[in-house]
């Protein structure tokens, strides 16, 4: 039943989901030496979270064009696709596609949106867009960003949000890149409570003002936080693979998704960088099935509250609620 169930992806980095034959066939063409970020096998190898935001990196360097974008767009939907997946929002870096430079922005943006759209005719699957400094570059870089998103935000691009290291800089450090984009009609996300505290979560949430949180897990660790969650609704976007292989919880029994959906908190499921992550959406809902027993009534019902929680307009919702509800019938 994995694979045929229609599932929904909110918290997807673009470059973190490239295969890596993807990544070692575009160095080839352009003769980049990037064996280094490689294991024995072929996979991505990286030691802890720190170096694997290091390995992504070297990763993303081999991605200078937008015709590189286009074919990492098609690749990506091909393998979400068949993985069941209907619609999916995926994390977009300027920092990465032009050097937060708006004029060359538009360029890759134009070269992954006609990718999409070949891809939603070809496999079926929606892509929506959410613009994402990197936490580590700094505020000062993310106003760059967040003037990038406002200049492009509209049907495709539908979000803004902030990655990478949470330990560096607090969420109120970019509260002007959030009201730019909140301003130009962007909706808001915030990778928090992954490797920094209930704390972190709060104040992504309370400062920012997001309507979802990337992970947001360790909100377990705060009850009257969980409370809070439920009470305003608020999306988390987990990650349990991604979660596990970076060691944060031991195994699936241990992760807190089952728990938080118990005390009433919105839980979505993604798998954040696939291929780091040996990681696909079909085996999240097979670990998870074979963790917490979940059947085939709870996959609906939270693909149903990602529906509800994605950035897309009230169109393009409708569009995914009908094929959820064709799966029910
Ligand atoms: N960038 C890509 N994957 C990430 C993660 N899991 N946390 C923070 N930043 C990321
Ligand atoms: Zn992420």
């Amino acid at each position: 039943m994995t694979e045929a169930e229609p599932k929904i992806e909110l918290h997807l980095h673009l470059e973190g989901a490239a295969p890596p034959a993807f990544i070692r066939q575009i160095a080839f063409e352009k003769s980049m030496n990037i064996n280094g970020i490689f294991d024995d096998r072929g996979n991505y190898a990286y030691r802890d979270f720190w170096h694997f935001l290091e390995v992504y990196e070297v990763a993303t360097s081999t991605l200078s064009r937008p015709e590189d974008y286009a074919r990492l767009t098609r690749a990506v939907l091909q393998e979400s696709a068949e993985s069941g997946v209907i619609y999916s929002e995926t994390f977009l870096s300027p920092d990465f596609c032009g050097g937060r430079d708006v004029g060359a922005w538009r360029e890759y943006l134009a070269a992954i949106r006609e990718a999409a759209m070949v891809a939603e005719r070809d496999f079926g699957i929606v892509l929506r867009g959410i613009v994402t400094p990197i936490r580590h570059f700094g505020p000062e870089v993310a106003r760059e960003t967040a003037l990038c998103a406002a200049e492009t935000a509209g049907d495709f691009i539908v979000g803004f949000g902030l990655a990478g290291d949470e330990i560096k800089f607090q969420p109120i450090d970019f509260k002007w890149s959030f009201d730019c984009a909140r301003e130009s009609g962007l909706r808001l996300t915030c990778h928090a409570g992954e490797w920094g505290g209930p704390e972190s979560v709060r104040a992504a949430w309370r400062d920012l003002g997001v309507e979802r949180i990337g992970h947001g897990v360790r909100a377990i660790e705060d009850p009257r936080l969980v409370d809070e969650l439920a009470e305003a609704g608020v999306v988390l976007e987990c990650c349990p693979g991604s979660n596990i292989t970076l060691g944060l919880y031991p195994n699936w029994r241990a992760h807190p998704i089952a728990q938080l959906r118990d005390r009433g908190v919105r839980v979505t499921i993604s798998t954040d960088d696939p291929p780091f992550f040996h990681t696909s959406m079909a085996r999240e809902y097979e670990r998870l099935a074979e963790a917490f027993g979940w059947d085939e009534a709870v996959f609906r019902s939270i693909a149903r509250t990602s529906a509800e929680a994605a950035f897309c307009n009230r169109e393009t919702r409708d569009k995914i609620m009908k094929k959820l509800e064709k799966a029910d019938a």
